[in-house]
């Protein structure tokens, strides 16, 4: 017989055995930013998360930094008004997702910044790519998204990060990038499955399609290998980091890309469906929440993601470990 029970007598030697950490480092906090003045407001689908105006950003950007975590990953959630079907606000210099670039990185120069670059904040019609008839068109969508990329790496993100699963979106940006002789890293949603998980974000960020859904563009789940060929395009086209997003479905993903690119930083979403679920469980006392969520992440840990973006990063860090 071979015992195993030793290893878990007690919680010190539990701890000695456990080589699965997830730390401060590891998370990417995501920001919803609005406009206007004096704005935290309440996302009801997303206990515990806000939506600030950037003069309320420094608590929070004080807070994050003061329990270890130096990453954040900006939504700009704009006023209708402003977006229509070219999704052109999404490249003014002057965006919403600009003007919080500059003020992080002057007040927080620490901070690592990443940015979401997509359509579906900013077109009238809530997709991710250009529309021609109701068909979403990819080719004429990637010089739209490289001129956002390009405005965000302006203003100073230190990463820019496509999502809107467009074929060539990361060679776009890179060669953007390359001819203003900026160095911005590109961390690309490189396997991003169509999945119901995304439905508080879309209440969070205002960004649910008007019509249809996302499967023409966004990874179907009843696929193996897909997620793995998607990966190794963008690592082509010159992505430096990559993501499997959502995570808690996707762990076979995420383990099968570690192994498969070593080399290349992976990041796993933890997304807004996940978190509201466990936050809904806990609520009606069905689970112990930060186990649950300890639990959760640290399995993306262990499934192979080094970077983890998460709602629950700072309620992570607080609890301690
Ligand atoms: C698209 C985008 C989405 C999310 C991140 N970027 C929504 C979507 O693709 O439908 C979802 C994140 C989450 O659910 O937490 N710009």
């Amino acid at each position: 017989m071979k015992r195993f029970r030793p290893y878990r007598t007690d919680a010190a030697t539990r701890e000695q055995y456990s080589d699965v950490q997830v730390q401060a480092p590891d998370f990417i906090y995501p920001l919803f930013i609005v406009e206007g003045k004096n704005q935290q407001q309440i996302i009801n689908t997303l206990p515990g998360v806000f939506r600030f105006s950037i003069d309320r950003l420094s608590d929070e950007l004080a807070e994050i930094t003061a329990l270890g975590i130096s990453k954040v990953l900006l939504f700009g959630v704009i006023d209708d008004a402003l977006k229509n079907p070219e999704g052109t606000a999404g490249y003014d210099p002057d965006s919403l997702v600009c003007r919080t670039v500059r003020y992080i990185k002057q007040h927080f120069p620490r901070i690592t910044v990443f940015t979401d670059v997509c359509l579906c904040e900013y077109t009238s019609h809530g997709h991710c790519g250009l529309l021609h008839g109701d068909q979403i068109e990819n080719d004429s969508t990637l010089p739209v998204l490289a001129r956002i990329a390009l405005s965000h790496a302006q203003a100073g993100a230190d990463f820019v990060a496509p999502s809107a699963m467009m074929d060539g979106q990361v060679q776009a940006i890179r060669e953007a990038l390359t001819s203003a002789g900026l160095k911005t890293k590109i961390l690309s949603y490189s396997a991003k499955y169509a999945s119901s998980f995304y439905g508080p974000f879309r209440d969070a960020a205002g960004s649910a399609p008007s019509f249809g859904d996302r499967k023409s563009y966004q990874m179907d789940y009843r696929t193996r290998d897909q997620g793995l060929a998607e990966i190794a395009a963008d690592i082509e086209e010159g992505a430096d980091w990559v993501m499997v997003k959502p995570a808690q479905t996707y762990l076979d993903i995420i383990q099968r890309a570690a192994v498969a690119f070593p080399k290349t930083p992976l990041a796993a979403y933890q997304v807004s469906g996940e978190y509201a679920m466990l936050k809904n469980a806990a609520e009606s006392h069905l689970l112990n929440e930060e186990q649950a969520f300890k639990e959760s992440l640290t399995a993306i840990k262990r499934a192979g993601a080094q970077y983890i973006i998460s709602y629950y990063a700072k309620e992570f860090i607080r609890k301690g470990l």
